[in-house]
């Protein structure tokens, strides 16, 4: 069944978007087998169902979304004070980067539902998709191995970042199987057929966003309005978040209304517009609230609407993965100021995104909080290019010269 939607999913070249499509007939196939999700499968001795928000607040919906504990939750949130254009400015900034032991970042909580999904499916392999240095596609190969999983990564080009090499050194490192995704057509249906076909393989779609990973996500707005609650921050005007495959900001609006916290999302686009477009947000962020509903009655059916985000469109520049002067200065300006290592393809547009409302009077008085979604644990790999390439597909050569 993984790879017939795998080959739908190839089926447009324009292979993020063709995710959207798996999504589509895993909320069907959802829908038609949710009795089959009630069952509470003793497979995963280490559930943590209960140590959740949204566990605690919608059981039910809990009982029939289990998840496998993978992160440290919750993470905390510090306040840091930024200079701006309107002078000294405290800012709330959420650690995702440390949502996890072995990797943080905003990965870690989709895959808490989407590796568990892959448990009770008695996957053996788990496949995805992502570019080179895809830290969607690390997280998943390092926490899928954790779990006793195969993995294998099918990884597009991108432009050359710092980056590239040392998360295809960790990939080696991890046993990731590595394989090169692109071309046309019939050559990414002979690469699915080769690498997927017969191996109990469950696909986790581009950046694990599909409903099932925003559903991480709007356990996160719960968490940050606990959070509020216990007098850790006061209510955000504005929270600013990195938006590539868009599940992260999508279930942080989904999350925030449900605990009626009317702080607005700003999804910084980070991605092109055929992945992340005010359309697609929307279409997900009602997917996974409907398909909530319909699992819990209790959860409001009218909640998408009440979803408060905003789709920043200002700050990708010249595209996915390429830096520009905004971006290079908000990194530089988070690192002296707040002590934070951002990077120039997610985190420093969203910060830039942040600076630049800071810098305009209108804005100048907000309350905003900064949601730091890339990791921030060490990797034990280097950048150097390995003794070893036989597991390396050629292409990928070239990051390394
Ligand atoms: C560090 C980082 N921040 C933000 C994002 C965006 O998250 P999402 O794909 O859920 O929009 C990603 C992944 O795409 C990421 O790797």
């Amino acid at each position: 069944m993984a790879v017939a939607y795998a080959i739908e999913l190839s089926r447009n070249s324009r292979e993020l978007q063709s995710n959207s499509r798996e999504l589509q007939s895993n909320s069907r196939e959802l829908q038609s087998n949710s009795p089959e999700l009630q069952s509470n499968s003793p497979k995963f001795a280490n559930i943590r169902k209960m140590s959740d928000h949204l566990a605690r607040a919608y059981p039910r919906l809990a009982e029939r979304l289990p998840k496998t504990h993978l992160a440290d939750l919750p993470t905390p949130v510090v306040e840091e004070t930024l200079r701006t254009a309107n002078g000294q400015r405290k800012i709330s900034i959420k650690r995702d980067d440390v949502t996890g032991k072995i990797y943080g970042g905003n990965k870690v909580r989709k895959l808490e539902y989407l590796l568990r999904r892959a448990r009770d499916r008695n996957a053996q392999r788990i496949a995805t998709f992502g570019t080179v240095a895809s830290n969607h596609a690390l997280a998943t190969s390092l926490y899928a191995k954790s779990l006793g999983f195969e993995c294998t990564c099918l990884l597009s080009n991108q432009v050359r970042t710092a980056s590239v090499p040392r998360v295809l050194n960790m990939h080696l490192e991890n046993g990731t199987e590595l394989v090169r995704w692109g071309g046309d057509y019939a050559n990414r249906i002979r690469t699915l057929r080769t690498h997927l076909w017969n191996r109990q393989t469950w696909v986790i779609p581009a950046g694990g966003s599909c409903w099932l990973g925003a559903v991480g996500f709007v356990n996160a707005g719960l968490e940050l309005a606990h959070q509020i609650t216990a007098g850790e921050l006061g209510v955000p005007d504005r929270l600013y978040v990195a938006n590539g495959t868009m599940a992260t900001a999508a279930g942080l609006a989904l999350g925030l209304a449900l605990a009626d916290v009317p702080t607005e999302v700003q999804a910084v686009r980070v991605t092109e517009d055929f992945v992340a477009n005010p359309d697609a947000m929307r279409r997900l962020t009602v997917k996974t609230a409907m398909l909530m509903n319909h699992l819990d009655s209790s959860i409001p059916s009218d909640l998408a609407d009440r979803a408060r985000y905003r789709f920043r469109d200002e700050f990708l520049g010249d595209g996915y993965a390429r830096t520009n002067e905004a971006t290079d200065r908000a990194v530089r300006v988070a690192q002296d100021d707040l002590g934070l290592a951002l990077e120039t393809t997610y985190t420093g547009k969203a910060m830039a995104a942040l600076l630049h409302d800071l810098d305009q009077a209108a804005h100048a008085r907000d309350s905003v909080l900064f949601w730091n979604t890339y990791n921030s644990r060490s990797l034990p790999a280097g950048s150097e290019r390995p003794g070893d390439v036989s597991r390396l597909p050629e292409e990928f050569l070239r990051y390394f010269d």
